[in-house]
């Protein structure tokens, strides 16, 4: 379909020639000089979450596991989500067809260059290569699996591998959701039945950053929070994601096995400002191809997200946030710039 954009993804762009030094276009200067990077520091550790002990544990581990669900959405908006009952089987089988997704040849893959953040299966590269001024050093798919599941027709399995790992995310989702309410104070119910998650948005995000000749000059995705709740990522074993944390970024290292977990900007709308949307970007390396998978777990794109009116009071706790369409947020979205929390920003 000669009517299709087409682009050169950073795969392509690696493999015809070999390329040893970083084409000018992808070179990417961070906004300040004085930017720490920093390995997690033992005394404050990235927060872990045992998700076993919060739907099979003890009431009292239950409490427990609210308790430090509540923290690790307040100080870092992020955790590391173990006993997930997502097997090691469906992460692994999950990653290989993403990798022979990419692997498919360019013209394959084209098929699917969508220009709408609403197109359900759309292949990609940089963030968005209408407005990006610098291009990242990231190719991506993302497929729209909830209410409705899509999928691309290839690889031949990727389909059903892709049904089931959504399914068994989607549940880890809504209990997340579920003692996330409860560390709020609210019923366990509220978040799933106000963002009416019946008809809820789930979306996933493959990315995939290729070895890079000057990994020091490139980005593979620059800061930026996700909108929809929450965030659940898996990545191949190769390190590459920051978080910002109290002002420093810090290495979130290799991880295969857990589920990495993002507050979202819906997350903080809907918690007035209590749980924040964690900042994070990915940089790249010279050695080894990394792959994540991010999981979104958005409401219905005709939920009015806004902050839970159980925590307002007109004086002393205004609504820091205007309610606004799921859908309508991700049309500003599509017309800013990833960068930092500026979607966010609009509707403070
Ligand atoms: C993302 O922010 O969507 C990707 C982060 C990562 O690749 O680790
Ligand atoms: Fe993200």
């Amino acid at each position: 379909n000669n009517n299709r954009p087409i682009f050169k993804s950073v795969k392509a762009l690696t493999e015809s020639p070999e390329l040893t030094s970083l084409p000018p276009s992808y070179t990417y200067t961070t906004n300040s000089d004085d930017e720490i990077v920093a390995d997690p520091d033992e005394d404050d550790p990235i927060p872990i979450i045992d998700y076993s002990l919060l739907v099979t544990g003890t009431p009292d581990q239950r409490a427990m596991t609210i308790h430090d669900l509540g923290k690790a959405c307040e100080e870092w908006g992020f955790f590391m989500l173990i006993n997930h009952f997502v097997s090691k089987t469906i992460m692994e089988k999950m990653v290989d067809e993403v990798f022979a997704f990419f692997n498919l040849r360019e013209e394959e893959k084209q098929e699917y260059a969508g220009k709408d953040v609403m197109d359900p299966v759309r292949y990609g590269t940089s963030s968005n290569v209408s407005m990006d001024k610098v291009l990242f050093w990231r190719d991506f798919l993302k497929i729209v699996v909830h209410p409705e599941f899509h999928s691309p027709d290839k690889p031949p399995g990727f389909r059903e591998t892709s049904a089931e790992y959504c399914r068994r995310t989607w549940k880890v989702g809504k209990e997340l959701l579920k003692g996330i309410s409860e560390s709020l104070g609210l019923e366990a119910n509220y978040i799933e039945d106000t963002m009416n998650l019946d008809s809820g948005w789930q979306m996933i995000a493959a990315n995939m950053y290729p070895p890079c000749p000057q990994p020091e000059l490139a980005m593979g995705i620059p800061p930026h929070s996700d909108h929809g709740l929450l965030n659940l990522l898996l990545q191949n074993g190769v390190s590459g994601l920051q978080v910002l944390h109290n002002g420093k970024w810090i290495n979130v290292g290799s991880t295969s096995n857990c589920q990495l977990v993002f507050v979202s900007d819906h997350l903080e709308v809907v918690s007035n400002g209590k749980y924040k949307s964690v900042l994070h970007r990915a940089v790249v390396s010279n050695k080894a191809t990394r792959m994540s998978l991010a999981v979104v777990i958005a409401p219905s794109l005709d939920t009015v997200v806004e902050p839970a009116k159980e925590f307002l009071d007109n004086q002393r706790n205004p609504a820091a946030y205007v309610g606004m369409k799921h859908r309508d947020y991700m049309q500003l979205q599509k017309s800013n710039r990833l960068n930092g929390k500026s979607v966010l920003d609009r509707v403070k």
